[in-house]
């Protein structure tokens, strides 16, 4: 089974086959790591987000990486927390899923995700950790051809919160 490991740092910076980014529906760029992969991508990322016609949330499109490291980037708009009576929870999962998914139609051997849905969207951060890390691990359990999934994490306690739940998941 591919590996997962949890990092600390600048998701525009991993060399990985493709980067996940954490959109919006519209797919035409944003704050956070969305405006953060789109200056570092250069201004064809966003040429090629508009032929793409949005996204809904949970599910995932790709485009080509540009000025980036990264061959692709996937983009995923994670759900807005509303109190999790709404859904939120499998359409945090499914944005994982569908992004390895894609991620594997796509030859990408490794992917790095930033932690969706817990910025400005306020998704409580050790509940997505926690569907975050069951979602990978059960992709890579039937997915050989993922060899790595790095969790790219922006700052000090998110990385902690991810780190947990990995542990938690493999029973360290
Ligand atoms: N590398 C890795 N993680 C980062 C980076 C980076 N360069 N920059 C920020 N983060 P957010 P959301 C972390 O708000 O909650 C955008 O406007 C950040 O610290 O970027 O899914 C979109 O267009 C946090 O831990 O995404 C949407 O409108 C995590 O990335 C909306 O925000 C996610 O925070 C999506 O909100």
């Amino acid at each position: 089974m591919g590996k997962i490991l949890v990092v600390r740092g600048d998701i525009t910076r991993e060399r990985t086959d493709a980067i996940v980014n954490a959109a919006n529906c519209s797919l035409l760029g944003g704050g956070g790591v969305d405006g953060a992969i789109h200056r570092a991508a250069g201004p064809r990322l966003l040429d090629e987000c508009r032929t793409l016609g949005g996204c809904r949330t949970g599910e995932a499109k790709i485009t080509g990486g540009y000025d980036l490291p990264a061959k692709h980037v996937i983009h995923t708009p994670g759900p807005i927390w509303h109190g999790g009576e709404r859904g939120e929870d499998a359409l945090l999962r499914s944005c994982y899923l569908n992004s390895l998914r894609l991620a594997s139609e796509n030859g990408c051997k490794t992917v790095a995700f930033p932690s969706i849905s817990t910025g400005v969207y306020h998704f409580p951060l050790e509940r997505a950790a926690e569907i975050a890390i069951a979602a990978i691990r059960d992709y890579l359990a039937a997915h050989e051809e993922i060899e790595e999934v790095r969790m790219v994490c922006f700052d000090g306690f998110t990385q902690r919160c991810y780190q947990a739940a990995l542990d938690a998941a493999e029973g360290r």
